[in-house]
Order: structure tokens, then C-alpha cells, then sequence
């Protein structure tokens, strides 16, 4: 089938529905108690935002459960019509809330800065990062097509993805984490160690769950569970949309992959361009565990 065009607000390229929406999207009413997940896309997010609910549901799974279906912590700039949107989603939903979004610094609802939220920030090195974005573009029809992976390393580098730049989200990201009342997680690290991040996350949002309860929210959040998990599998997005044929949403989860995919002459490239487009930055990722 024909894939849907991105269109730009502000030079970053964003899904048209998101963009027909702009208006709500930038009135949205943060609370001072709202938790706001933020994440580049292909970065850990279904991952993180089910480990800030097993936290929130003290690793209670069935309740997990209920809770996904009840209100699944919607992206702000969520919108496709007839559906509601990410907005009134959230605006029904009780306090304290958690919700989640791709967006750059530079394009969050001003609310979110006005009201000192909690921003619960994951980064995925780029690599693995342009990997899993790749395989997803494949599958996600609402999406355009990523053509092949030359072409899409050409796109996903000069950031004509949708939600932009890599680079500058990160980097937008992690300069103002001190500003703020942030927590700036990698990736990498909860695959590492995930009780040690978990317990982060935990300290965060001010709870206190004891050992056996954060040994069983660790078990229950492994990519191995969750890809069997039909709540965060997303098997129940219907094909036109998600084609878990081509390339499962729960694809491998592991760091590294980026070996799988890259030649030698495009990682190169790639190492070059990053060093130019991270320049002065002190982030730092780990490649492979
Ligand atoms: P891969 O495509 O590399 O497998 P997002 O939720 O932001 O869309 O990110 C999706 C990526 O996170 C996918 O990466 C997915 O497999 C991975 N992921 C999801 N749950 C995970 C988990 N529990 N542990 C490790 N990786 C996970």
C-alpha cells in the first residue's frame, strides 16, 4: 500500500497527523505532578514505560495489565482521527499521570517547562538505534518507507526521520537535564544491570519496593517476557498498521546489532559525522556489552 508523507513544524519532520493537531498539542495543560517519559524513537521506550508501571502497580502484573488497557500512558502528540488523541486521552486520565513523548526540547507543550514535571529520559546509542529504526520503518505502514538500508543510513544521519535528528534530541535532551528534575537513562545500562536502573527509576517517582517485589518487576520487564507479553507486544495492532511479518516490534533487544547491519566503510562514515555532530558534548554510550 502507498505509505503516508511526514510533514515539517519547525524543520522536524513529523507524522501529518501529529502535525494537524500542532494547535492542541502545544496548549496541553501539564500538572506539576505529571511524569513525562521522553524518548527518541527505537530508544527503550515501550520497555521503560512498563517498568515505570510494574513500579507504579508494585509489581502487581495483573493490575499492569488492566492499567495498560485503561489509559497505555499516550504520547502527547498521539492523534489519528477518529481515535482521541493523545491529549484527551490524557486530559481523561487520573493524577498522577504518566505520559510519554518523541518530542525534541524545542517542541514540548511549554506547560511541561512551566510546571517543573518529572522527565524520565532514555538514550539509545545511534547505531542501534538507526538499526531498530530501520527495521521498524519496514513494518510500520503509517510510516514512509525506508527504502533500502544505504538509503536509510543517508536519512536517518542527515535527520530526515520522523522526530528528527538523533543528534539533537539527545543533545537537546541531556543539556538540560540539570535544570530540571530529570533522570537520564541509557539504554545500555538497564540491559547491563537492570535492578541497578530499576531501583533509579524507583527513587525517582519516590517509591519504595522491596527486594523481592524490584526481583520480580526485573524478571517481568526482560525482553524475553515482554515479547511474549500481548500488552506490550503489540500483536493486537492490526497489520495494516504494524506488519509483525516483516519484522517483529519486539525485534531483538540487544546492544550490538549495529555489527549486524553496518560495513566497515559506513561505520567510518557514521563515526566521522558523529564526532561533528557531537562535538562538545560530554554523553557518552557504550557500543556492545
Ligand atoms: P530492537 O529493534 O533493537 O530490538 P521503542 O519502544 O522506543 O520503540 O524501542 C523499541 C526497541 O526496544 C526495540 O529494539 C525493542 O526490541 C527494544 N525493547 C523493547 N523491550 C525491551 C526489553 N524489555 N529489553 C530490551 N530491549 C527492549
Amino acid at each position: 500500500g502507498r505509505r503516508p508523507q511526514l510533514r515539517e513544524v519547525a524543520g522536524i519532520p513529523l507524522q501529518a497527523t501529529t502535525v494537524d493537531n500542532w494547535s492542541q498539542i502545544q496548549n496541553f495543560e501539564a500538572k506539576p505532578d505529571d511524569l513525562l517519559i521522553c524518548t527518541y524513537p527505537k530508544s527503550g521506550t515501550t520497555w521503560i514505560q512498563e517498568i515505570v508501571d510494574m513500579i507504579e502497580q508494585n509489581g502487581d502484573m495483573e493490575k499492569c495489565q488492566r492499567a495498560i488497557i485503561q489509559h497505555r500512558h499516550p504520547f502527547i502528540e498521539w492523534a489519528r482521527p477518529p481515535h482521541p488523541s493523545g491529549v484527551e486521552k490524557a486530559r481523561a486520565m487520573p493524577s498522577p499521570r504518566t505520559l510519554r513523548t518523541h518530542l525534541p526540547t524545542q517542541l514540548l507543550p511549554p506547560s511541561f517547562w512551566k510546571n517543573n514535571c518529572k522527565f524520565l529520559y532514555v538514550a539509545r546509542n545511534a547505531k542501534d538505534c538507526m538499526v531498530s529504526y530501520y527495521h521498524f520503518q519496514r513494518m510500520n505502514q503509517m510510516l514512509p518507507d525506508p527504502g533500502t538500508w544505504e538509503e536509510y543510513f543517508e536519512t536517518f544521519v542527515s535527520g530526515k526521520v520522523c522526530w528528527g535528528s538523533w543528534y539533537d534530541h539527545v543533545k537537546g535532551w541531556w543539556e538540560i537535564k540539570d535544570r530540571y528534575q530529570m533522570l537520564f537513562l541509557h539504554y545500555e545500562d538497564i540491559k547491563k544491570d537492570p535492578k541497578h536502573e530499576i531501583q533509579k527509576v524507583m527513587q525517582f517517582m519516590g517509591r519504595n519496593l522491596n527486594e523481592t517485589i524490584l526481583d520480580k518487576i526485573v524478571q517481568e520487564t526482560s525482553f524475553e517476557k515482554m515479547k511474549e507479553n500481548p500488552m506490550t507486544n503489540r500483536s493486537a495492532v492490526p497489520t495494516s498498521i504494524l506488519d509483525q511479518s516483516i519484522s517483529p516490534f519486539m525485534r531483538k533487544g540487544t546492544v550490538g546489532d549495529w555489527k549486524n547491519h553496518f560495513t566497515v566503510a559506513q561505520n567510518e562514515r557514521f563515526d566521522k559525522i558523529y564526532r561533528k555532530k557531537m562535538e562538545g558534548t560530554s554523553i557518552d554510550f557504550c557500543m556492545e556489552l
